[in-house]
């Protein structure tokens, strides 16, 4: 049963976690203390449930904390070696476990135990980190908040910090929290009430101060020329600088993207001080790992070509890479982790927005969060001071911290596709939506594209949130569709590495029944559709640099000869020599293109659901549901062939285990020796 203590603690975490202005993403912990009967002896044992590393305080459940025994906690203090050592002091923190299962105990729970209060909170607030980074933030403090709040110097999160801030709570009793210098705030009470009451007092009260106090044009005054683009135009600057921007961002590991065009981005952009501020760096312990120290910030005014901006970047991006390597020289002693890439994580364009990166589409975000956090950290302490956050061997310190690394090298190992962005067409049912879900689950971010966007969203939703798959609509025979949905793609996730052709659909008719129209309906979703698609994602891929794959889901058709099929066989043999054409022209690039021949796909098949599985269910005179079965006794292996198998051969060809394969057309037809391939 949840002590009662507990569950307060884990309402209270809940209700600050879930306002974006009391704390960054995953940032900041919460504690409490209690007693409880011991199992071993039936006596009282005071405990400390707080929470563990990771997870995030808005959705806090009492699997994320970690319970400690305070007694043993505490005793750590003797056996504490200093400074030098303190990073010791959390593998000692797991023999102070109370029981098992909860979650890991993080660097900052020395704070949480050592401070004699029942009630913790250590909260990240834009409104709190502004003071704390502001140049005077140890005057501006005592300004706003008298004596009920103390100011503590910069110190790297550890065993020391706890000590600090004890020592503090214990010679100020009058106070209700303190301001760390360069990093956050923490509160406390003997209430669980009263912690988050003196929580959100000094947030509120620092925000107040600085809504009152602040200089009109804390960045400056607006930079000429440098206001934001109007929104369809800024929309359409990013897509066509996100392929390069994402291909920047990847030298060294492939990355996922967000963009975002956030008033708060744009605003700063415009504003005269961007270049000084930006260069300054972000300041929060917790964003050096996701946003690196500083981003990279294109020098050039909206108006700027989408040429010339590419040509900048290309510049920007290797002074980049040197200044970050050189900073990395600079600070690393012989047993610091090696270099994790010198790659910027976030990009600033004026007038168009940021763009953030990360392993996957949630660390890509959270790190644009950050950002504007930092943006709003950055208003504040200019608002009121000048901003200064901790300086370069603190940072360097921080984000190269052994406890870190430790971190990231037992993170599980990513799924064969992370990173990679696929693009589905006809995805919304049958072959397609399965090769969609296949990707997914193996770790690939998707679009998933088709005709009807309420059944494109529904298809994406199935497979998962908007950080794994999203629907858009796209006609496929039409140019400006293609290209709308692989600026979408671009928008969504950064960028395109795995294009799917699938959509299609089939009249079967003989030579003189099949009317002109249908002859052009064929061909323009098929034939010309995959062309487009091709023509538009190829542009992306080769912008990238990053390689890629195209996935043709021809047919058994291609090369088969049967009657009644003129206009369907015709336009899929045009598909699967488009495979070979584009593997010759694309290689250079990296690009692979292999194609899937299905057969007899029935089971969740459209085109065998509108009337043409009734057909042929009529012709071969078996009922229609058991087409399926029908079809697979004429197979060599006697096999009903489902989608999930079609899907099965596009994540290998893919896939980690076939990178010297292009031009291939793989059979999935449980075996027509009419259509083996030679
Ligand atoms: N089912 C089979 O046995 C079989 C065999 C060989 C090849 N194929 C091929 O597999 C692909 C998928 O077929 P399926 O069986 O899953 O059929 P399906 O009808 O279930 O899926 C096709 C999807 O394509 C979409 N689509 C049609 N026209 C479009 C357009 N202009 N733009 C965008 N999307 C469009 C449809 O809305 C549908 O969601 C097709 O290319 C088909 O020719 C299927
Ligand atoms: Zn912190």
């Amino acid at each position: 049963m949840t002590n009662p203590a507990a569950a307060e603690l884990i309402a209270r975490s809940n209700r600050l976690g879930a306002d974006p202005k009391n704390t960054n993403y995953a940032g900041g912990n919460t504690s409490a203390k209690a007693t409880e009967p011991d199992p071993v002896t039936g006596e009282p044992v005071e405990l400390l449930w707080v929470k563990g590393s990771g997870g995030d305080l808005g959705t806090l459940e009492e699997s994320g904390l970690a319970v400690l025994r305070l007694d043993r906690m505490r005793a750590l203090v003797d056996v504490y070696p200093g400074l030098e050592r303190e990073d010791e002091m959390v593998a000692a923190f797991d023999y102070c476990l109370h029981g098992k299962g909860g979650a890991a105990p993080s660097i900052d729970t020395a704070m949480h135990g050592l401070v004699d209060a029942a009630h913790v909170d250590h909260l990240h607030p834009d409104s709190g980190i502004a003071i704390a980074t502001a140049k005077d933030g140890q005057e501006l403090t005592a300004t706003i908040f008298g004596d009920q709040v103390v100011w503590v110097p910069w110190r790297r999160p550890g065993f020391q910090l706890g000590l600090d801030i004890a020592e503090i709570k214990e010679k100020n009793p009058q106070a209700v929290g303190c301001v760390l210098g360069g990093h956050g705030i923490t509160a406390w009470g003997d209430t669980s009430e009263q912690a988050e009451k003196n929580s959100l007092w000094i947030i509120d009260t620092a925000a107040a101060h600085i809504a009152e106090h602040s200089r009109p044009e804390p960045f400056g005054p607006p930079l000429e020329g440098y206001a934001a683009l109007p929104a369809e135009e800024r929309r359409a600057k990013a897509a066509a600088l996100g392929a390069t921007i994402r291909g920047i961002a990847s030298q060294d590991r492939p990355m996922v993207g967000h963009f975002t065009d956030s008033d708060v981005v744009l605003d700063f952009l415009a504003a005269s001080e961007h270049p000084r501020l930006a260069a300054l760096g972000t300041s929060c312990p917790d964003h050096f790992l996701r946003t690196k120290v500083k981003p990279l910030v294109l020098d050039l005014p909206p108006s700027a070509s989408v040429e010339e901006s590419i040509a900048r970047l290309q510049e920007l991006a290797v002074a980049y890479r040197e200044d970050y390597q050189g900073y990395y020289d600079r600070n690393a002693t012989p047993d610091s982790p090696a270099i994790r890439g010198a790659d910027p994580l976030i990009v600033l364009v004026p007038g168009v927005g940021m763009f953030s990166y990360g392993k996957d589409k949630q660390t890509a975000r959270v790190a644009g969060e950050f950002y504007t956090n930092a943006i709003n950290v950055m208003r504040g302490a200019e608002g009121l001071s000048t901003y200064a956050p901790i300086d370069e061997a603190e940072k360097f310190r921080i984000e190269y911290w052994a406890l870190e690394e430790a971190k990231l090298q037992r993170m599980p190992a990513p799924k064969p596709l992370a990173t990679r962005i696929a693009l589905v067409t006809g995805a919304a049912g049958g072959i397609g939506k399965a090769t969609a879900k296949k990707l997914a689950s193996q770790g690939a971010c998707v679009v998933v594209a088709d005709l009807d966007l309420a059944k494109a969203e529904a298809a994406a939703a199935e497979i998962g949130g908007p950080d794994v798959a999203v629907g858009v609509a796209a006609d496929v025979s039409k140019a400006d569709a293609v290209q709308a949905m692989v600026d979408a793609a671009v928008l969504a996730f950064g960028g395109l590495d795995l294009v799917v052709n699938n959509a299609g659909l089939s009249l079967s008719k003989s030579l003189l029944e099949t009317t002109e129209a249908d002859w052009d309906l064929q061909h323009d979703v098929m034939a010309k559709g995959s062309f487009l698609v091709s023509k538009a994602a190829a542009k992306v891929l080769i912008e990238q640099g990053m390689g890629g794959d195209i996935v043709y889901i021809s047919s058994k058709n291609s090369v088969f000869a049967g009657p009644n099929n003129i206009a369907y066989s015709a336009t899929k043999a045009d598909q699967a020599h488009q495979v070979r054409l584009l593997a010759a022209e694309l290689g250079a690039h990296g690009v692979k293109v292999n194609g899937v021949n299905p057969d007899g796909v029935v089971a969740g098949s459209g085109i065998f659901a509108s009337g043409w599985g009734a057909n042929r269910a009529a012709v071969y005179g078996v009922e229609e549901k058991d087409l399926g079965k029908f079809y697979a006794q004429r197979t060599i292996l006697k096999r009903e062939v489902l989608p999930e198998h079609i899907a099965n051969a596009v994540f290998v060809l893919c896939g980690p285990d076939m990178t010297h394969t292009t031009g291939l057309h793989v059979p999935v037809d449980a075996g027509v020796a009419a259509a083996f391939l030679r």
